[in-house]
């Protein structure tokens, strides 16, 4: 047997031993027999005068370093028997949980968006929050004399680049390549370059929604939302349709739901009774060129709108700031 095996052949023997000891009679007798002068580590260092250099450096150091671990483990079980080490444990107190996490709101309302339109067989795409501004306003039929084009409206990048001001950028990267019939939902963040106030921030989540397909029309999607927003909001709304302009849509409308805040007005719903919630319309026809699909043969309905909107009503948060506050007390309470 080489020394190393020697080596671990006398560890393994004494984890053994040392395992059974059950009192101290038998905690001594492990110490006679491994750690004492006359122990077999003692006896097994002794005999490591003879051996090689090699052996001395290597073998020599593990067998100290074993004798430093089992004197160690002696004294810890030396404590364990005198009964030094016993707490007394009050088995009736409560226990303490560990804190838990959760999830943000905003990720909760995105979470629910993805698998409602998913669960209709739409798609999730990912497109940049670092943006050209082809895709993010010419793609989108936004005309370069567009106000959301403005200094004040958009952050600008150095190199020409935006940070997207909508999840509508996301359309044309989407669309191009791809052959109708399909169904695609883009969740993101948007950055908007304006002051804030309880209802405005400068980054915030929005949803972009495509439905293109050669027959489609506006009622399909009146059917698709009756059904997703009052899970959305987890609130039986009503819903209207009211006509309205966004550049890359023709017609445009504005999606209303019922307020669930009052019965006769609050400052809510501003007294109208009505919530909106989101834009929409079919895809201008300009769009559908700008990305090789034909609008004689093809046709669309695009919609979007804010998440945080969304995140708000559902859980009666009155203002959007607090989202990015990391105020415990607020995001406590979902
Ligand atoms: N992009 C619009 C916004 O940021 C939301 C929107 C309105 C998206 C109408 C659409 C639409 O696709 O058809 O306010």
């Amino acid at each position: 047997m080489s020394l190393s095996e020697e080596l671990y052949q006398i560890e393994n023997d004494a984890r053994r031993v040392l395992n059974g000891v059950s009192n101290k009679e038998t905690l001594e007798e492990f110490r006679l027999e491994f750690l004492s002068r006359q122990g077999a580590l003692s006896l097994f260092l002794r005999g490591l005068k003879d051996a090689s250099l090699e052996d001395k450096r290597t073998v020599g150091k593990r067998a100290n370093d074993l004798r430093a671990n089992l004197e160690n483990d002696f004294a810890t079980k030396e404590r364990e028997l005198s009964g030094k080490n016993k707490k007394k444990i009050d088995v009736t107190i409560p226990g303490s949980r560990p804190a838990q996490g959760h999830l943000h709101p905003l990720t909760i309302v995105r979470r629910d968006i993805e698998d409602l339109f998913m669960s209709m067989g739409f798609e999730i795409a990912d497109t940049p929050e670092v943006e050209e501004p082809k895709y993010n306003f010419d793609m989108v039929n936004i005309p370069l004399d567009h106000p959301a084009r403005d200094l004040m409206d958009t952050f600008w990048l150095n190199d020409g680049r935006l940070l997207r001001t909508h999840t509508s950028a996301g359309q044309a990267r989407v669309m191009t390549n791809r052959k109708p019939p399909f169904r695609i939902l883009i969740p993101g963040r948007v950055f908007r370059h304006e002051a804030t106030d309880a209802s405005h921030e400068t980054t915030f989540y929005q949803y972009e929604g495509l439905f293109v397909d050669d027959k489609v029309s506006l009622v399909e999607f009146k059917g698709i939302i009756s059904e997703i927003l009052p899970k959305l909001l987890k609130k039986d709304v009503k819903i209207r349709m009211r006509p309205s302009y966004f550049p890359f849509v023709e017609p445009g409308v504005e999606i209303d739901v019922s307020c669930f805040f009052c019965k006769t007005g609050c400052s809510v719903c501003k007294q109208s009774g009505w919530l909106e919630v989101m834009g929409a319309g079919m895809v201008h026809p300009n769009v559908l060129r700008n990305v090789n699909i034909d609008p004689k043969k093809y046709r669309g309905f695009a919609f979007g709108g804010s998440i945080d909107r969304l995140a708000m009503l559902r859980f009666g948060i009155k203002d959007i700031r607090l989202f990015w506050s990391g105020e415990p007390h607020f995001l406590k309470q979902f």
